[in-house]
């Protein structure tokens, strides 16, 4: 499905000249070969670069992997523990605001499914001055009508912040591609902190670029907080909740990515023409958790699904995908001359999709891969071609509901 886009992106706070090509282009690059100049959210024209090219893009993947949230703290049953407050403030931290895009895209959704009155704190975390200036105006304009109290902390990480006492909502956008490999392994230190002073059934959006590099460090990132906060239970994009160890990490060439069909607005879509870039998807790398709450224990599925994390090549003769059950990666494929009713779903599968795997009975594992038998059948788990993971999970007793 192609999503639409959202608001047109901001104009300037501070000027009406049009973005210089060549800031975005220089921007464009360093930010693609990780090595952004210190302070470049400083400098007014690569600050305008970014919030007129990267900002509209950040906020739509936020809205959209917002959405997901929801869908998936409905489908595992954790909705009222998380979303049912009305006096106590909301408390939000944003580490790596920049401009406030993935804050813009995410709050507007999680805030819509408050009560109306609901106070929310932000905190935002950057260590550009320019950018804890802008952002607020960004996110105020984005909220208004709301009691939002936002408080811009300058900071570097992996240094220690001072943080709220306690919070219900981290997120994180485009920080660790920007980081070297050594801060991005440390930045845990003050995260962690972060995760302990998290209010049970708080959660956790963090959102980088699809490139390997960042992938492999938001992968890590999840990798090591499973392990010291076992508490966080990984809702997307892994399926089945098994919050195992990430198996693309298992060589160093693999990662994990998202590549999702939406429509950006035309402004966009000029501008990634100037920088070579082709505008017509999502591309990231993203992780949904939350905090367990005990009063309510997470719905896990009897039946375990299986993603698709690759794209779904055919070649001569055959199709072929990787497919990830949240513990393990396998290579399927299926032979055209197989070809049926019962497995024509598989030919249509795209990277993010969902499906029931079929029995172990009807796959074969010669030479790497796993041969679906011609009496394999292959069936969608339903709204996992909307937002890629699968949305909706088998409920217990339930085995195939939608068949
Ligand atoms: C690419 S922007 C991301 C902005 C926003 N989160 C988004 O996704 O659109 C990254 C931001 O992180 C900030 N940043 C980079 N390294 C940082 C560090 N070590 N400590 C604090 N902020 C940092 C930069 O100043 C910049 O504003």
């Amino acid at each position: 499905m192609l999503h639409s886009h959202g608001p047109k992106s901001p104009k300037s706070t501070s000027d009406d000249t049009r973005i210089k090509h060549s800031a975005l282009s220089r921007l464009s690059r360093d930010l693609t070969r990780h090595t952004a100049e210190d302070g470049y959210m400083d400098s007014p024209e690569s600050r305008k670069a970014y919030e007129e090219y990267y900002h509209p893009i950040s906020r739509a993947k936020g809205d959209a992997v917002a959405r997901e949230f929801l869908d998936r703290i409905s489908a595992v049953g954790q909705y009222p523990s998380f979303l049912d407050r009305k006096d106590s403030p909301f408390v939000v931290a944003d580490f790596g605001t920049g401009t406030g895009g993935l804050a813009e895209g995410i709050l507007p959704v999680v805030l819509g499914s408050l009560p109306a009155e609901t106070p929310v704190e932000l905190w935002l975390y950057d260590k550009s001055e320019e950018a804890l200036r802008i952002a607020p105006q960004n996110i105020r304009k984005t909220l208004t009508g709301l009691a939002v109290r936002i408080h811009p902390v300058r900071c570097t990480f992996p240094g220690s912040v001072r943080l709220p006492d306690t919070l219900h909502f981290l997120i994180q956008g485009n920080l660790l591609a920007e980081m070297d490999d050594g801060a991005a392994d440390q930045i845990y230190r003050p995260l962690g902190e972060t995760l302990r002073r998290m209010a049970p059934g708080g959660a956790l959006i963090w959102v980088e670029p699809a490139d390997r590099i960042s992938s492999r460090r938001l992968l890590s990132l999840r990798d090591r907080m499973i392990k010291l906060y076992p508490e966080f239970i990984v809702l997307a994009p892994c399926p089945n909740l098994r919050n195992a160890s990430c198996p693309a990490l298992k060589t160093d060439k693999d990662w994990c990515h998202e590549d999702r069909p939406y429509a950006f607005s035309e402004d966009v879509r000029r501008l990634a023409k100037t920088v070579g870039h082709i505008k017509d998807s999502l591309k990231m790398t993203y992780i949904i958790a939350m905090k367990r709450h005990d009063d309510f224990p997470f719905r896990t599925s009897t039946m375990p699904v299986w993603r698709l994390v690759s794209e779904l090549r055919e070649e001569t003769g055959l199709a072929w995908g990787i497919f990830c059950d949240g513990a393990e990666r396998r290579r399927i494929r299926i032979l055209k001359r197989y070809k049926n009713e019962g497995n024509k779903t598989f030919w249509k599968l795209g990277r993010g999709d969902t499906i029931l795997p079929p029995p172990e009975d009807q796959m074969n594992a010669r030479s790497g891969f796993w041969d679906l038998s011609p009496q394999a059948e292959i069936r969608l788990v339903p709204g996992s071609s909307e937002n890629g993971a699968g949305s909706a999970m088998p409920e217990q007793g339930q085995d195939r509901p939608w068949t």
